[in-house]
């Protein structure tokens, strides 16, 4: 019976200047650039096997099958996968996040990148990493940047052959700490595709952001190539507060913040009021991330776990690219 089977492990990434609104909805083409830090700690495994045995395609996320959007999502990245390799096996897919899924935390970058890794180990299509990044886009955006470790940029393109991820620094290029903040509660109306799509259409604040955005990538750029803590923290709070000012100005109105979010921000202020450099970026959840350097981190990390509403709290590292494993799942 021919069969194939392969397993891939890819990371998270954390915006640091968001992807936010898109000029081409089916192919995936961002309307700016973006850029992000892939994280150490938050992943996805995924096993995916190719095989006669399969009449249909099966997705199980974290033990349960999966049906609806989250299924269909990845039939098509499937399916796309399959006419690149002249293939048309069905196949099983099982994959696990070891962070909550749908929550603010880029559970679609890493899991639809580790679908794209083991899925083309698995149909001998050896691709380069660029290859991969463009690929792995069609599935979710923010996925082609958690192809690559270290810090990325997504580059927009009208063209769907030319937009892309590359890597702007390696992960130990810059020594910093992405603490993940998790609430005991948990807000989202909204899928993060769909509230793109409406802040897109309805925002009158999604123009003004445009007209910003090359500079604050500039800035980030410039932050990461020299190390320069306090611009990358700005930078990505200034740019973290006008997606969310986007999304409050939108109909419906998007909030993906939450009273405790709020408080973590607010007590993110009395850090830095009190030298302790840490600065926050929140995407489509409540849950959030507070940057900072790694001599504030435990420090950091003890206030934290003191407070009651918080479930929990991740430290985590500037992170690997993508990557075959030996493990299977099943
Ligand atoms: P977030 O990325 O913040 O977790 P999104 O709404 O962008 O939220 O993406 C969540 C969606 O991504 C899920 O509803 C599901 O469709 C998809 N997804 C999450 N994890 C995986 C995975 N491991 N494999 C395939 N698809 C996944
Ligand atoms: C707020 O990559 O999840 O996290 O391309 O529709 O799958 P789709 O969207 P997705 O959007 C991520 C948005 C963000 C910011 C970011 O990661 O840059």
């Amino acid at each position: 019976m021919k069969s194939t089977k392969a397993t891939a492990l890819a990371n998270s990434n954390t915006a640091l200047i968001k992807y936010w609104g898109k000029q081409d909805e089916k192919l995936i083409l961002p309307m700016t650039n973006s850029i992000s830090l892939t994280v150490d700690s938050l992943s996805t495994t995924t096993t995916v096997e190719f095989s006669e045995k399969y009449q249909e395609d099966h997705f199980f996320l974290n033990d349960e099958k999966q049906t609806g959007t989250a299924e269909n999502r990845v039939i098509e990245h499937l399916n796309l996968l399959r006419s690149k390799a002249k293939m048309n096996l069905k196949a099983k897919v099982m994959s696990r996040n070891n962070f909550p899924t749908a929550a603010g935390l880029a559970s679609s970058a890493s899991g639809f990148a580790a679908l794209t890794v083991a899925s083309c180990k698995a149909l001998d299509l050896k691709l380069n990493q660029k290859e991969l990044s463009m690929l792995s886009r069609r599935g979710s955006g923010s996925s082609a940047r958690s192809i690559f470790g270290g810090f990325v940029e997504w580059i927009k393109a009208d063209e769907a052959s030319e937009s892309y991820a590359k890597q702007l620094a390696n992960k130990d290029h810059f020594d910093m700490r992405d603490i993940v903040v998790i609430f005991k509660q948990q807000k989202r109306e909204f899928s993060t595709r769909e509230a793109m799509k409406i802040s897109k259409e309805t925002s009158p604040m999604f123009k003004a952001r445009l007209d910003v955005v090359e500079t604050s990538l500039d800035k980030m750029r410039k932050a990461i190539e020299q190390r320069d803590f306090t611009l990358l923290g700005q930078t990505a709070e200034a740019d973290c507060n006008l997606v969310h000012s986007i999304a409050l100005t939108s109909k419906p109105k998007l909030s993906f913040w939450i009273d405790e979010t709020v408080k973590i921000i607010n007590l993110i202020k009395d850090f830095r009021k009190g030298g302790i450099a840490a600065y926050y970026t929140v995407d489509t959840g409540s849950n959030m991330h507070i940057l900072t350097l790694p001599q504030f981190a435990a420090e950091i990390e003890m206030i934290l776990n003191r407070i009651p509403y918080i479930v929990k709290t991740v430290v985590c590292k500037p992170g690997d690219g993508a990557k075959i494993i030996d493990n299977h799942l099943f």
